[in-house]
């Protein structure tokens, strides 16, 4: 397939890298200089384009701006209507993306994350993409959204990493205060995590673990009454996302 990306910084590095070795050709724009070089030192099949050309001769176009960029870039550029848009900007409804890359009308959001490069991330899409389908479904875990709002939901969600590996790496300092071993304590902490977190989760499989993990007086439920205060917050700190990811009050549908 004939992809393109624009706007060439840490998600696009990410998922070319995801594409190494499976026979596409990939325009990158010139912007970030560095790392549009340096994809296309290290991924056979990358190639470095203006802008027009990424889009002129793709037929999936990934959009990789930042938003505020994207709406002063993307009308410049001739879009055609039978290829391919995929979005996974932050800040840029289907609605904006319609109007900025007419006459292109198969138009997808997602959101990857950098661990695409090796697979396996959740990649929650709305409307359901096809082309997204073919060129990462086969490693990785689509998860196609009934609306956008159920999309923008899980941008809220994805914004729970960066406070749990903070907590992981409270707990890693911890540990290494104890064991003077910083490296064997960070290969515990996150091995450990690991080993707890099945590869593709059914539902009721995070309450299992949980459950398996509750022994009155035990230290894990001991720790975790004493951190109630935080689930609290959580749930708080979630719902104050509401306004800025335009989601309804779920309370409200009810
Ligand atoms: N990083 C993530 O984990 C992640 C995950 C999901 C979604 N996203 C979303 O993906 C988008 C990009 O994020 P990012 O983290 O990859 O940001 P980034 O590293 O800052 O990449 C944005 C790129 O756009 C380039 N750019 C600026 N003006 C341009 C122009 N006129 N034409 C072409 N390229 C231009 C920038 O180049 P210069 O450096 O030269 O300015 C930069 O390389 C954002 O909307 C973000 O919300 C990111």
């Amino acid at each position: 397939m004939r992809l393109g990306f624009i706007g060439t910084g840490e998600i696009t590095a990410a998922m070319v890298r995801g594409l190494k070795g499976r026979g596409h050709t990939i325009l990158v724009s010139p912007r970030n200089a560095a790392v549009a070089a340096t994809l296309a030192a290290e991924v056979p099949g990358v190639a470095i384009a203006p802008n027009e050309d990424v889009v002129a001769n793709s037929d999936v176009v990934f959009l990789c701006l930042l938003a505020r960029v994207a709406r002063e870039v993307l009308p410049t550029l001739p879009f055609c209507a039978d290829q391919s848009v995929i979005s996974v900007m932050v800040d840029a409804p289907l609605a904006t993306l319609r109007s900025l890359c007419a006459p292109a009308t198969d138009i997808a959001i997602t959101i990857p994350l950098p661990p695409i490069t090796t697979g396996g991330c959740p990649l929650p899409v709305y409307p359901a993409s096809p082309a997204l389908d073919a060129l990462f479904g086969a490693r990785n875990l689509i998860l196609p959204q009934p609306s956008e709002a159920a999309l923008n939901a899980h941008l809220g969600a994805s914004a729970l990493c960066s406070p749990i590996l903070d907590q992981l790496l409270t707990a890693t300092e911890w540990l290494t205060d104890h064991t003077g071993n910083p490296a064997a304590a960070e290969a515990y902490i996150a091995a450990m995590i690991r080993g707890y977190l099945p590869e593709r989760a059914q539902e009721g499989d995070l309450a299992t673990a949980l459950k398996k993990l509750s022994t009155e007086g035990g230290l894990n439920a001991t720790l975790r009454a004493a951190m109630a205060p935080a689930k609290q917050s959580l749930r708080q700190d979630l719902t104050g996302f509401h306004a800025r990811l335009e989601l309804d009050d779920p309370k409200a549908r009810t």
